[in-house]
């Protein structure tokens, strides 16, 4: 059992644990992740190390709301345990020094980029991070990512926060100022990273998008996380989950990441009506992890 340690939200739907987890903590590198399990009857599901410490043991994990076990997961506090935590899982994110380089993150993506951004950072790069939300309530981690960035940005699709527009945007103004880009790495919704990696591939900036397919076993072993990039099969669970964005068929990530969502709404709809179901929030919690 892993120990959950503090539990943080850090916006709408987007929650933030500290996790006791030793021996995933000793060996995590940026762009790794675990796969958990909240319990016996949860279903298992992948989330970035957001960040580890190796002499306390723990790994931060960020989860966004938005099914059946995220929200199961959002209903665990500290003193509580998850049941699994595997990892840390894939490939460390191939850091490099660019000169400058962009690190974007799009949601819940944003705490995705924070421990690559870190990593670039340490590498020598001047970092430069652009953070997109659909609104100021959305932003997370500010205050950390414009702590190591040499320049940083926000925009919203509101304008209620930052530059009113999408983050190719601000990368476009960015890039404007200064042409010496040589490195992208974009994270969030597909789409986002699909439109980074189109505006970036004709100016020949290197672009690294981390991909998002379901994933079950997280060791190469189910093909659920296939992907194809350049014309060739790939599990993102083992080759990736980094992979360069010009070469990445987003379109079939797209349908495949659609194929269960009927079946999903629907689990996530039950689940919902459960716990409307008890009133009082502790038998709530019980019903959830019954
Ligand atoms: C390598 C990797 C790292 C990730 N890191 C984070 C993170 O740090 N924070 C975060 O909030 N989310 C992260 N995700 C996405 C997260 O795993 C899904 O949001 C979660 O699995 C949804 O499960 P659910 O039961 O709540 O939702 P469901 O209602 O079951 O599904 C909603 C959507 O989530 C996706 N999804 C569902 N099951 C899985 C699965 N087993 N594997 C992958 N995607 C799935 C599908 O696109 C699906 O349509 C990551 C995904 C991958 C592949
Ligand atoms: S999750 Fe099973 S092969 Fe990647």
């Amino acid at each position: 059992m892993f120990e959950i340690l503090s539990k943080e939200n850090l916006a709408q739907s987007v929650t933030k644990f500290v996790v006791h987890a030793p021996y995933v903590a000793r060996k995590h590198k940026a762009g790794n992740f675990v796969i958990i399990r909240v319990n016996d009857h949860g279903e298992r599901i992948p989330l970035t190390i957001c960040d580890s410490d190796a002499e306390a043991g723990t790994i931060t994990i960020i989860a966004q709301t938005i099914g059946k076990t995220t929200k199961l997961l959002s209903l665990q506090n500290a003193g509580d345990s998850l049941l699994d935590v595997a990892g840390p899982l894939g490939n460390p994110t191939p850091i490099h020094n660019f000169g400058t380089v962009v690190c974007i993150g799009g949601g819940v993506g944003t705490a995705e980029v924070f421990p690559i951004a870190t990593a670039l950072k340490n590498a020598g790069n001047k970092l430069v991070t652009i953070v997109g939300a659909r609104t100021k309530d959305l932003v997370i981690l500010e205050k950390e990512l414009r702590g190591i960035s040499d320049e940083y940005f926000i925009t919203t699709d509101d304008g209620s926060y930052g530059m009113k527009g999408l983050v190719t945007n601000a990368l476009d103004n960015y890039l404007k100022k200064d042409p010496n880009v040589k490195g992208v790495y974009a994270i969030g919704p597909i789409i986002m990273m699909k439109a980074v990696s189109d505006f970036t591939k004709p100016l020949g900036i290197s672009t690294y998008v981390s991909l998002n397919p379901i994933m079950m076993d997280g060791t190469g072993m189910c093909g659920a996380c296939r992907v194809s990039v350049g014309g060739e099969t790939k599990f993102a669970c083992v080759d990736g989950p980094e992979f360069d964005g010009h070469k990445v068929d987003f379109e079939e990530l797209m349908t495949r990441n659609r194929s269960y969502m009927d079946l999903e709404k629907a689990s996530f709809d039950r689940f919902n009506e459960e716990l409307e179901g008890h009133s009082c929030g502790s038998v709530a919690k019980e019903a959830a992890n019954a």
